[in-house]
């Protein structure tokens, strides 16, 4: 069963922030970076309630802009708290985020779409510094179709007087999740899911009910494990159409890959064919899915290119799985990976979120037993993960805090 999305609930969590009664909202994964976002709105005072997957977050207590360093350089998310706080007290100041180090993360194209709508926004001193007394709607032309910047622009603008366009927009599930919530607020949000949005902006908005969509990157963590292992999974609680691009994938690789309803399902004999990938805005094959892919390409019959065009330091943790007995160079932003008959057990260190998710993929296919360090990357964004695959028949095991231990795994059923 796929969790919550990690990377939509981080954007909705904070913008629950911008209505005048409680929110409830359901299906929000128990990850490591939802806990650090709670830990911010119960700072900025908002109060809080978490159980079971269902949050409450009651705005009307919420007295503060300023969330402290220690919480907002913990997680990349943290800045969507800029704009929403900007909104509610027309002034922020929120310590740069921190996230994944897996390349340059730069916010110039935030900081335009605030100044777009009148912010008065800096970063002096590593903090995003910002006051407005009026938002007023504009044309916002973003350089690339980021998610952050599409994200904190859909925040300023429902807070801006007038009409708000935002032209070469993100397209990601997570960017639609959070335009839906906003609208359950009682904001007009239309477009997202197309390169233009519309915000309609100045609207009063009210608390909501609301369940996150399914994870998009956790599904296809799933379908990658499944085809790995040459299990025969039925993942359920999915949206097949965000997969398109993985299933495209898996399907020239020789995986078999069929759907219904919101079911998956994954059967393959271990037996792949190389092929070719190129990372891309979505309906692209996602760059959060070219790690896992990659691991399973390690075992492939011929040679794979793989060409990495957002994140430029995201093939690091194939030095983690040369030790594994991959055989793989890297040049530039492309990896090219020829496939070995086996991958060998071995120590090996997760050194951001989904590096540590392609991690445990080679350990399910490796002969012998893989321990992987810096398992804090995989709690940061994967709901139960161990348990999941434990459930599927792997065997993989917290061995100590911060530690998995990881053998050779079927996995054979739903
Ligand atoms: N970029 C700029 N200027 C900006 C913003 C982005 O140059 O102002 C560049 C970045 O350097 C990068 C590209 O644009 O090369 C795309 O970055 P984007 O802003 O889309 O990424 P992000 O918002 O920082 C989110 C996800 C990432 C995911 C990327 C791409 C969240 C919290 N994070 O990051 O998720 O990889 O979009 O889809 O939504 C993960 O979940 O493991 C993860 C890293």
């Amino acid at each position: 069963m796929v969790s919550g999305g990690k990377n939509a609930a981080v954007a909705i969590l904070p913008a629950a922030l911008l209505a005048d009664s409680p929110s409830v909202i359901e299906n929000v994964p128990d990850i490591n970076d939802v806990h650090i976002i709670i830990e911010m709105l119960r700072y900025l005072g908002a109060t809080v309630d978490f159980r079971d997957n269902v949050m409450t977050i009651d705005p009307r207590t919420a007295d503060k802009f300023d969330p402290p360093y220690e919480l907002a350089s913990r997680m990349r998310a943290s800045y969507y708290f800029a704009p929403v706080l900007l909104g509610v007290f027309k002034r922020c100041y929120v310590p740069l985020p921190g996230g994944c180090d897996i390349g340059p993360r730069p916010i110039d194209q935030t900081l335009k779409g605030m100044r777009t709508l009148g912010a008065d926004v800096d970063t002096p001193g590593g903090v995003i510094v910002g006051s407005a007394d009026e938002l007023i709607g504009g044309d916002i032309f973003l350089e690339m179709p980021s998610v952050g910047a599409t994200v904190n622009s859909m925040l300023t603008a429902v807070s801006a007087n007038g009409t708000t366009c935002i032209h070469n927009a993100a397209k990601e599930p997570h960017i639609v999740d959070l335009a839906n919530f906003l609208n359950s607020m009682g904001a007009s949000v239309k477009g997202a899911g197309t390169d233009v949005i519309r915000v309609r902006g100045g609207r009063h908005l009210h608390g909501a009910n609301y369940t996150v969509v399914p994870d998009q990157i956790e599904t296809g963590t799933l379908m990658i494990a499944a085809a790995a292992t040459g299990g025969d999974v039925v993942i359920s609680g999915a949206i097949p159409t965000h997969m398109e691009s993985l299933t495209a994938k898996l399907l020239e690789m020789g995986v078999h890959v069929s759907s219904e309803d919101d079911l998956i399902h994954v059967r393959s004999n271990r037996n792949f064919r190389a092929v070719n990938v190129k990372t891309q805005g979505y309906p692209g094959f996602p760059t959060d899915l070219q790690q896992p892919l990659s691991a399973l390409l390690t075992v492939a019959n011929g040679t794979s290119i793989v060409t990495e065009t957002i994140f430029e330091s995201r093939f690091r943790f194939l030095d983690e799985l040369r030790k594994m007995g991959a055989n793989s160079r890297v040049i530039e932003t492309t990896a090219i990976i020829t496939g070995v008959e086996r991958l060998v057990g071995a120590r090996v260190n997760a050194t951001d979120l989904r590096a540590g998710a392609s991690l445990v993929i080679a350990a399910l296919m490796a002969e012998g037993v893989t321990e992987i360090s810096g398992v804090e990357y995989i709690m940061r964004g994967y709901e139960h993960f161990d348990e999941k695959l434990r459930s599927l028949g792997a065997q993989i095991e917290h061995v100590k805090d911060g530690d998995l231990a990881a053998e050779r795994a079927f996995l054979p059923n739903i």
